[in-house]
């Protein structure tokens, strides 16, 4: 508004008609009572001319760029208060003056992390938000339920490449639906809540966060768990659902499907759940296709699910027990997430009851399935898949030592590992650096003389970007707080473990210039949660970010499709 309408004169006029990077410095008193009005003028019209003089001669000494480039003005009040009835009438200028945030950073364990944009999907919580980690700020929310989703679980995420976060970026976040708020023994929830589980691509402006796509709408696919983008291109992206065990690769632009696949399993003790995946059996590998009418799957919501809740950490000997409901329970291999080779050459899809991960093609056009990796101590390494048709191949698996939970790379490649859960308790080890993938050969694997039984088990994986060094969350059950341990991957030794940080420590990310390591705590949807923060210089901890919603899943927008490697492309 100008200030020709306004009571009080001469207090925005002069920043609209003068512009520029005019302006007077620090706050100035006046005399109290004078009528300064005419020596003001004659004041201003010199503090104007000495301003334009400095504006042409040196801009730079009177404007300071904020954080985004913005030129910050520094004004003063221009004219004294003069309308009649105003009972600050002759008040001095109005001393004014923009709040830099460069000048109010946040700091953690006295450090500030710089500049980086994470983004926090909210599980129970129903929506998405994103820290600003240089200040702490909060840039931007979006909640489901207000775009018409009311079952929302939002639960993995993975964030596309943006040279400046602050301006724009695009991600993607996987939700779950359904019955799976059942799992956290919350009092009176919700007995039917809707199936939700869709997959969308959003964006942030700037501004605020928008729902770009609903990617299940355009495809049919409803799939709820990992997701995850090919580091070597960021053009497209894999999301996989372990209640339905299908795994599809989206291509970034047009949102085609490229392939999608489907793993069943047939135990060789079929009417028996509790040795089901223990004493071996078939898995078969399908390549599954739209409807030829519709050219979309027929895979929304709970369509398509075996079990009706996802296997929570370490819930896979409930089913082995027969606890978790569904219709094909003896079928499920809880295939739930794929993850990339850095080289973007091979990806590899999760078989958690099987304790192992199916390794797919990625320079073949048909994504085809070449082999089943097997983490468990005491199993073959590699079996070979055998094609049975152009869409369909088998894998004979023998004997499951213990399913597993989390896979993932080194972020130079040369290391594939798993966490052997439940019953195993140890982390598997590949040797991956060949280019040909069947010269790796399974390397053994890490074991703390702690990990006995079900818990402690190392649980979510990070890594440093030189790769020598592994992060694992040690999970141990709630209310018990979860451990973090770092693991020397040079010599396979635990260098040490900070234990009791906070309950239900989930993934990790780093932050792009690989300083800061970050753990997302989900609190089991009920306790504490937050944002970990660790110093990879020193290992040692700095404090957390506050985070509320109960995350399980995190994402720091990488810079260039090169910083892709230090995603969670790569690893759980
Ligand atoms: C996304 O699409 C699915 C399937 O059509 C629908 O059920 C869901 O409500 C949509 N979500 C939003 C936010 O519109
Ligand atoms: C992967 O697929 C490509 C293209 O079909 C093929 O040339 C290559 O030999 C395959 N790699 C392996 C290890 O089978």
């Amino acid at each position: 508004m100008g200030a020709s309408g306004s009571p009080i004169r001469g207090a925005y006029d002069l920043v609209e008609s003068g512009g520029g990077d005019r302006g007077d410095l620090e706050p100035r008193s006046q005399p109290r009572g004078a009528r300064p009005a005419l020596k003001f003028a004659a004041a201003l019209g010199a503090v104007l001319a000495l301003a334009a003089l400095l504006a042409v001669a040196v801009p730079a000494a009177r404007s300071r760029a904020t954080p985004n480039g913005e030129s910050l003005l520094i004004r003063t009040g221009e004219g004294p208060v003069e309308c009649d009835g105003c009972l600050n009438r002759g008040q001095p200028p109005i001393p004014r003056y923009q709040f830099d945030l460069a000048q109010h950073k946040l700091y953690i364990g006295g450090k500030n992390l710089g500049k980086g944009v994470v983004a926090l999907p909210q599980k129970l919580g129903g929506g998405v938000t994103l820290t600003d980690l240089e200040t702490g700020r909060t840039l931007s929310s979006l909640w489901y339920s207000n775009y018409g989703d009311y079952g929302a679980i939002p639960h993995h995420i993975i964030s596309f490449p943006s040279e400046n976060p602050y301006n724009e970026f695009e991600f993607i976040n996987s939700c779950q639906g359904g019955l799976n708020t059942h799992l956290y023994r919350l009092a009176n929830v919700d007995p039917h809540p809707p199936a939700a589980t869709n997959i969308y691509r959003l964006r942030y402006d700037g501004n605020t966060l928008m729902i770009a796509e609903n990617v299940s709408d355009s495809t049919g696919l409803g799939l709820g768990v990992h997701t995850s983008i090919n580091p070597a291109t960021a053009e497209e992206y894999a999301v996989s659902d372990g209640q339905k065990d299908v795994w599809a690769m989206f291509d970034r632009r047009s949102t085609f499907v490229k392939v999608a696949f489907r793993y069943d399993w047939e135990g060789n003790t079929p009417h028996n759940l509790k040795t089901n995946w223990i004493k071996g059996g078939k898995l078969t590998i399908t390549r599954i296709y739209p409807d030829k009418e519709t050219g979309k799957f027929d895979m929304l919501g709970s369509k398509g699910n075996k079990i009706d809740v996802e296997l929570a950490p370490m819930s896979e000997g409930e089913l082995e027990d027969g606890k978790t409901p569904g219709s094909a329970r003896e079928s499920t291999v809880a295939a739930d997430g794929f993850v990339f080779h850095p080289s973007g050459k091979w990806g590899a899809e999760i078989i958690r009851m099987l304790g192992g991960a199916v390794l797919h093609n990625l320079t073949d056009p048909s994504y085809s399935p070449l082999s089943f990796l097997s983490f468990n101590f005491d199993t073959p390494g590699q079996v070979p898949v055998s094609k049975v048709n152009d869409d369909t191949w088998e894998v004979r698996v023998d004997y499951v030592g213990s399913p597993g939970h989390e896979l993932g790379w080194t972020p130079d490649g040369t290391k594939f590992m798993m966490m052997n859960n439940l019953r195993e308790n140890s982390v598997g080890l590949f040797d991956t650096s060949s280019d040909n993938p069947a010269d790796w050969k399974k390397l053994g694997v890490i074991k703390d003389p702690l990990w006995k039984g079900m818990y402690p088990n190392p649980f979510h994986m990070g890594f440093s970007h030189d790769s020598k060094k592994a992060y694992f969350v040690v999970l141990r059950p709630p209310p018990e707080r979860s451990n973090l341990m770092i693991v020397d991957l040079t010599t396979f030794h635990i260098i040490k473990e900070i234990q009791g940080i906070t309950q239900d420590m989930q993934s990790i990310a780093t932050t792009m210039d690989g300083k800061f390591l970050l753990i997302i705590t989900g609190g089991f949807q009920r306790f504490a949660s937050g944002l970990f923060v660790l110093d990879i210089d020193t290992d040692e901890p700095l404090g957390f970010i506050p985070a509320p919603g109960g995350h399980h899943d995190l994402a720091v927008v990488p810079r260039t499709v090169s910083d892709m490697k230090y995603t969670r492309a790569i690893c759980m």
